[in-house]
């Protein structure tokens, strides 16, 4: 049996991971869990699960109900008791399956005590992914993916030597907006950014599929876990979103990972950390096409030299969330949304990327974006 923490237990990726550990009852225990404001959900998976020993809230306001419902149980809270859930116990497995930048610390200290990492978190990678390597190299340790794309790649290099794949691909679907024309983003409305046309995820990367930040982070996430440079990186839109993944070796040979676009299926193996070859598809069937850069300005910025230093990718991933909020909030625009991350991605930061200059960086660029926008 291998004892699993689970942070980021209550959205998207997390209750789809409830839902795999049920079902995978006999090897796998659910001994820790991270949850958030949703207190009926929060009931029934302590409820569920009597296996859990520690769990984490959110707010510490509500912390004595939940201690008088389940004296068993140790509780934490807040941002520091993210940390201190990590160190608790000796989990066999940590997923990290939180949203943004609060990941990251949490990836760090996975990695330091030892626990196996299965990382949904890709904002670790944007924003550190340089200190999470070294770490990881130090730790002799290493990580495996949860996003579709990254489990897809991962699986297609358990088959074959690193050294004969001259370039890795992953698809993207091209979010809500792909059938939109240029003239029509001005009036888009968080409504229409949420309805993805292929997966049911959380708001932000929701978002951020919309307007193709997710496939940048994606690449630099990936250029963090496989080694590749980012010239030998590429991404094509996929409209079904069946095939995540392809490799071509310098022989010309090409080998795709496809599967029905239900994360569970990622979750699963990431657990079992097993040989999965996916659906097989006839390639010939489905069409790889090119990111529009006008349609999705963003997307430039995975050509942009900047995305080398990690200051920058910290800023755009503030400029993100905080712009992201803003935009669902109705106080900016999706063009808005769009301009802020360039604005502070391009900016010019000075200092070492370490973690606590990262974080200081972090908070920063958040408090000033809220204070020029959020009127
Ligand atoms: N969803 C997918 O299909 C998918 C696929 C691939 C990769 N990913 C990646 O996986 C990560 C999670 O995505 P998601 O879609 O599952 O996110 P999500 O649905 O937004 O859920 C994140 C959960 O974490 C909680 N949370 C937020 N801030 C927290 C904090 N400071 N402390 C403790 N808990 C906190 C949230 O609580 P509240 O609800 O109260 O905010 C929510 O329950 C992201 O990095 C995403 O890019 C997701």
């Amino acid at each position: 049996m291998k004892s699993v923490l689970l942070l980021g237990g209550s959205g998207s990726i997390g209750r789809q991971t409830t839902q795999v550990l049920n079902g995978l009852r006999d090897e796998f225990l659910l001994v820790g869990i991270s949850l958030s404001r949703d207190y009926d959900y929060n009931l029934s998976v302590l409820n569920e699960f009597k296996s859990i020993k520690f769990c984490h809230l959110r707010e510490k306001s509500e912390l004595k109900i939940y201690k008088n419902k389940f004296p068993n149980i140790k509780f934490f809270h807040s941002d520091s008791g993210l940390l201190k859930i990590i160190s608790s116990s000796k989990f066999d497995i940590v997923i990290n399956a939180l949203p943004g930048f609060v990941g990251f610390l949490p990836t760090l200290k996975i990695i330091n005590v030892g626990s196996k990492l299965l990382l949904a978190n890709k904002e670790s990678l944007v924003v550190g992914g340089e200190i999470v390597n070294s770490l990881l190299k130090e730790k002799n340790a290493s990580i495996t993916p949860i996003d579709s794309e990254h489990q897809g790649v991962y699986q297609l290099l358990k088959k074959k030597d690193k050294s004969e794949v001259d370039k890795i691909i992953i698809t993207a679907s091209g979010g809500a907006l792909r059938d939109y024309k240029l003239d029509d983003l001005v009036n888009v409305k968080a409504s229409d950014v949420l309805k993805h046309p292929n997966w049911n995820m959380g708001k932000y990367i929701t978002i951020d599929s919309a307007t193709m930040l997710n496939k940048v982070y994606e690449i630099i996430e990936a250029h963090f876990l496989f080694g590749f440079d980012y010239s030998k990186i590429e991404a094509f839109i996929e409209r079904t979103s069946n095939i995540h993944a392809l490799t071509l070796d310098y022989s010309g040979n090409m080998d795709s990972f496809s599967s029905s676009n239900d994360m569970k299926i990622m979750i699963f193996h990431a657990l079992k950390d097993d040989q999965f070859s996916g659906n097989k598809i006839e390639l010939k069937d489905y069409k790889l096409l090119n990111i529009d850069e006008k349609l999705y300005p963003l997307y430039s910025i995975r050509y942009s030299k900047l995305i080398e230093n990690p200051l920058n990718r910290v800023c755009l991933v503030s400029a993100n969330t905080i712009s992201s909020r803003l935009f669902l909030e109705n106080k900016i625009s999706f063009l808005d949304l769009i301009n802020i991350n360039l604005e502070y991605f391009n900016g010019y930061y000075k200092g070492k990327p370490n973690i606590r200059n990262i974080c200081k960086l972090y908070y920063k660029v958040g408090k000033s974006i809220n204070k020029k926008y959020n009127y």
